[in-house]
C-alpha cells in the first residue's frame, strides 16, 4: 500500500530541472563577468541555475581597499540587479556567488533570486586561508528555501569540509543544496558524492576554472562542476577547464525520500544523543 501510494505521489510531483555554470570570472570586471555568466545560464533550460563563488568580482583580492570597492548591497547592488533582470527574462531563479557589504561588514555571500526579486542571501560560514583577511564569517543561520516545488539550501565552496552544514540544510527539508564554489582541493568533487548520500539530497556544485594570480596571490581552481543525485550518482559533468552550463532533471520525491531499507529511514536512525560534540562550541 504504502509503496503504491509513494509512487503515485512521484507519478504526480512537479518536475524541477537544476543547472550549473562553469567558467572564469575576470577580476573587477563586474559587469563583464555578470553578462558572461548569465549569458550562459539562460543556454541551458533549468528552474534553477547556480553560478560560482563571488562571480561577479574574481577571488584573489590584495587590498582591503579592493574588497570595499567590490563589495555590494545584496538588494541594489550590481549583482542583485543583473541577478533580478535575467531572473524575469529567462522566468527562473538564479544563485550566485558576490562580494556583500551590510553595515561596514563584508561577507563572502550568494544571493539567491526569482522572478519576484531578492528571495535569500547566504553567508558563508567557513571562511577559507586569506577569505578571513578580507570577509567575516557568515552570521545568518543556515535556512532552506522554496523554488518553485523544490526546497533549496545554500552552501558556499569550503563549507563542504564541514559535514554538518549539509546534514543540518537536509535536516530542515532540503531536497537541493546549491554549492557555489572556487574549489582548489583535489577531493571537494568526491566528498559532495558523500555529502549527496549521506543526506539523500541533490547537490550541485558551481564551480571555477583556470588560475587567478594576482598580487594578492595565486590560486587554481579545479572546474568538474556537477549535479549529484541522492544516491551518490553523477548526472551532470564539467570537464576540469572548460566554460559551460549544463543541467539535470531533479526527483524531488526521491530526495524527500530517506528510506534505505523497509526497516531502515536515514534520518530516524540517527542517534544524535551520542554525537553532541558535533554542536559544541570549537575548543
Ligand atoms: C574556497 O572555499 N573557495 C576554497
Amino acid at each position: 500500500m504504502l509503496r503504491t501510494a509513494r509512487r503515485d505521489s512521484v507519478a504526480h510531483m512537479a518536475s524541477f530541472r537544476v543547472a550549473f555554470v562553469q567558467g572564469a570570472p575576470r577580476f573587477g570586471r563586474v559587469a563583464e563577468n555578470l553578462e558572461r555568466g548569465l549569458t550562459l545560464a539562460a543556454g541551458v533550460e533549468a528552474d534553477l541555475s547556480v553560478l560560482p563563488e563571488l562571480w561577479s568580482s574574481g577571488y584573489v583580492f590584495s587590498t582591503h581597499a579592493e574588497v570595499a570597492s567590490l563589495a555590494e548591497d545584496a538588494t541594489t547592488g550590481p549583482t542583485a540587479r543583473a541577478l533580478i533582470a535575467a531572473a524575469r527574462r529567462d522566468r527562473r531563479h538564479l544563485i550566485a556567488g558576490f562580494p556583500e557589504r551590510h553595515r561596514g561588514r563584508f561577507y563572502n555571500s550568494a544571493l539567491l533570486v526569482g522572478p519576484g526579486g531578492v528571495k535569500a542571501v547566504y553567508r558563508k560560514l567557513h571562511l577559507f586561508d586569506r577569505e578571513q583577511e578580507w570577509f567575516s564569517p557568515g552570521d545568518l543561520p543556515l535556512a532552506v528555501h522554496r523554488v518553485g516545488p523544490a526546497r533549496v539550501g545554500l552552501l558556499i565552496c569550503f563549507d563542504w569540509r564541514f559535514p554538518e552544514t549539509a546534514r543540518a540544510l537536509a535536516l530542515m527539508g532540503a531536497d537541493v543544496i546549491a554549492h557555489p564554489s572556487n574549489l582548489v582541493f583535489a577531493n571537494a568533487q568526491a566528498a559532495m558524492l558523500t555529502r549527496s548520500i549521506e543526506n539523500r539530497v541533490y547537490t550541485v556544485t558551481a564551480n571555477r576554472i583556470g588560475v587567478e594570480s594576482r598580487p594578492g596571490g595565486r590560486v587554481a581552481f579545479t572546474g568538474r562542476s556537477q549535479i549529484v543525485d541522492p544516491r551518490g550518482a553523477v548526472v551532470a559533468r564539467a570537464g576540469v577547464r572548460e566554460t559551460c552550463a549544463r543541467a539535470a532533471d531533479v526527483d524531488l520525491a526521491q530526495a524527500r525520500d530517506k528510506t534505505l531499507t523497509p526497516m531502515t529511514n536515514l534520518f530516524r536512525s540517527r542517534r544524535p544523543r551520542f554525537y553532541r560534540r558535533l554542536v559544541a562550541a570549537a575548543h
